[in-house]
Order: C-alpha cells, then sequence, then structure tokens
C-alpha cells in the first residue's frame, strides 16, 4: 500500500486516481476514482436559532404519539428547523442548502451536486424496510410504521467523508437500537448488513458499473445497538430529501460517511462480516471497520486534516469523529491500523 504523509491538493488527487484508473483495468475501480474529487463549496448562510422540539412520549408502540399531518414532530416543521446553532464543540451547522447540495449519492450521479438534480422523481411512497435473518421476529416496516414505532428526535452530528471533507447536520431519526430490540437478534447474531434499494429506473447510475449494485453495507450488532447510531428519516426537521437517502437513511457518525447507507430496504442480521459495496470495489482503500482515524492515512491521501464544506482552511481530524468517549471502548484490543 502507497501510504502518503501529507494530503495532496484536490486537483492532485483527482490526477492521481485518474492515473490509477488507466492502471487498473477493472471497471468497479472507477468508483475509487471519482470518491476523491471533491469540489470547491459555497459560503455559509446565517443561521437561525428557534425554539427547541416539543418532546414526544418515550417508549413503543406508539412512541411517536403526536403525528402532526402523518409526521412525527421531529420531522413536521414547514421550514428547515434545528434546536441549536452549533455542535457540542461548537462549531456551526451546515446550511440546508450546503448539506442538500455536496452530496455523495453515486446511483444518481458521481458529481457531488448531480444527486439534488437528478433524484427530484425518485419515488419515496410506498416504501417497506424488511427486516431478516437471524431475529425472533422477522418483519416489514412500512415508513408509517416506522414514524409511528419509534421516538424520534434531533442529532447534530459531525458527518467525515473518507475523500476528507465533513459537515455538522441535525438529522432526525430513531436509534436503530430501538428497531433491532423489537426483531429479537438471536445470539448467533454478529453483524447487521444493510441493502439499498435496487431500482435502475429510477437511478441511472445503477445502469453502469461504478459499483456492484444494490449499494451494501454493514456494522457489528455492538456498533449498531450503540445509542450514537441511527436511522434518519429526516434533517433540519424535515423528512429528507431524496438525495440525502430518503425515506430513510442509516447514520454512524464515527465512521466514514460511506457506512451511512441511504435509501435502505433491507437489514439483515448474519453471523458473517458484510462486504460492502465500497469495499468489494477496493478493499485495499475502504475496509469494514471505517472509523475516522487521522492516523491512519488512506491508501492515497492523508487523513490527518479535513476541510469543513463552507469554510475555509484545513481543521484537524478528531479521532473517532470526535465520539471516542462514547465509542473507543468498543474496539479495545483491535488493531485499527489492520482494521481500517
Ligand atoms: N448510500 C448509497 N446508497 N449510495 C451512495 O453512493 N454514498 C456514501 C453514503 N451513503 C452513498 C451512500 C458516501 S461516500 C457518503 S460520504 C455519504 O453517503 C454522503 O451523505 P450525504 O450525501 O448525505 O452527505
Amino acid at each position: 500500500m502507497n501510504k502518503r504523509n501529507s494530503l495532496p491538493n484536490e486537483a492532485m488527487i483527482f490526477t492521481m486516481n485518474r492515473r490509477q484508473f488507466l492502471v487498473r483495468a477493472i471497471p468497479l475501480a472507477a468508483g475509487a476514482l471519482i470518491l476523491a474529487a471533491c469540489s470547491p463549496d459555497a459560503a455559509p448562510a446565517p443561521l437561525v436559532t428557534r425554539p427547541t422540539l416539543t418532546p414526544v412520549p418515550p417508549g413503543t408502540p406508539n412512541a411517536n404519539a403526536a403525528l402532526v399531518n402523518g409526521l412525527p414532530a421531529a420531522l413536521a416543521h414547514a421550514e428547515p428547523y434545528a434546536s441549536v446553532n452549533t455542535d457540542e464543540l461548537g462549531d456551526p451547522l451546515n446550511t440546508f442548502e450546503q448539506i442538500t447540495h455536496y452530496n455523495n449519492y453515486y446511483e444518481f450521479s458521481t458529481d457531488k451536486e448531480g444527486p439534488a438534480q437528478l433524484a427530484q422523481n425518485f419515488q419515496t411512497t410506498p416504501w417497506t424496510v424488511e427486516v431478516s435473518g437471524l431475529v425472533n421476529k422477522p418483519r416489514a416496516f412500512s415508513l408509517a410504521e416506522l414514524y409511528t414505532l419509534f421516538k424520534h428526535d434531533e442529532y447534530i452530528y459531525r458527518l467525515r467523508c473518507v475523500e476528507a471533507w465533513s459537515e455538522v447536520i441535525p438529522w432526525a431519526g430513531f436509534h436503530l437500537g430501538d428497531l433491532l430490540k423489537m426483531v429479537e437478534p438471536q445470539p448467533q447474531a454478529k453483524f447487521v448488513k444493510f441493502t439499498s434499494v435496487l431500482r435502475k429506473d429510477q437511478m441511472p447510475n445503477q445502469n453502469l458499473p461504478i459499483l456492484s449494485w444494490p449499494y451494501v453495507e454493514g456494522l457489528r450488532v455492538d456498533e449498531a445497538l450503540n445509542n450514537l447510531t441511527i436511522l434518519a428519516t429526516g434533517m433540519y426537521g424535515k423528512p429528507l430529501t431524496n438525495q440525502q437517502g430518503a425515506p430513510v437513511r442509516l447514520v454512524v457518525p464515527w465512521k466514514y460517511g460511506f457506512k451511512s447507507i441511504k435509501a435502505i430496504v433491507k437489514i439483515e442480521l448474519t453471523d458473517a462480516m458484510p462486504v460492502s459495496a465500497w469495499t468489494d470495489a477496493a478493499p485495499d482503500e475502504y475496509g469494514f471497520y471505517a472509523n475516522v482515524n487521522p492516523e491512519v492515512d488512506h491508501p492515497r491521501w492523508s487523513q490527518a486534516t479535513e476541510r469543513r464544506i463552507g469554510q475555509v482552511g484545513r481543521r484537524r481530524t478528531l479521532s473517532f469523529n470526535g465520539y471516542a468517549d462514547q465509542v473507543a471502548s468498543l474496539y479495545n484490543g483491535l488493531d485499527l491500523r489492520a482494521n481500517y
């Protein structure tokens, strides 16, 4: 592996990747080519402070008893809404515009701005998430059931892409653990495999061999049960936009963004480690764990620093993306260099 200690500028990354693409004769490497091609971004818009969300009663069933127009209160705001202006480290939230116009969603486009345009007509209703595998109570959840059965809240998380850019995002959603507990994982279940929708007629790039479709990701069961791990159904107090992975996506804030799979239709409990779409495409570059780690470089660029979208300059990358207190103990005894 050709590890580098300094971060090349983005034009250089693109050139390096193009060269690599020419050398590698397999079509799936095209994904690795484009994943590193970041582009400049716009200045942040002013932030607005509004009152905190109305609390929803805890517990299931009917965790969101107070549905508003069929939506949990956390998604029912008419305009983009967040209860705070900053994350817990004091850094400003990215704007709604930034978060919804700088996306990675390869089913639609390999450009950051492409998904906002090309996902506009993607159909998110009806939608079903099938939960199966090593569980006592397999079942399918409609979107309405996800809305009513699980307590929705706001979660302000940093998203750190493996390409070394980041954002602060006010998600709305619920603990993945609440859903898993409802289906009762069996003791042999060690991993959770997530699968995105396969819909070649609505997702143009699924007709091209950029990745092996449908997009797949995975977590260990203990990672999936961690309280930081959510299924997001909304952002800025409204249902997710299509380009963000509507109607339901995973968010695992201490891992590189590619783990946070969009448009989920299937969740399976397994005893074998799932092979994610990115690991399948480039196993030396994208591992199963993908924990944000400033000390372990990507083979083609440094992970020591990152570019916050909307800001000038670079900032130091934090171990586990700043969530080490909550998750570092999950990896006691694991060599994080070998398990990248
Ligand atoms: N999920 C699917 N189905 N397809 C994708 O291309 N891209 C991943 C992840 N989830 C991706 C996906 C990557 S590389 C990142 S960084 C995040 O989504 C980006 O999320 P965002 O567009 O909401 O910022």
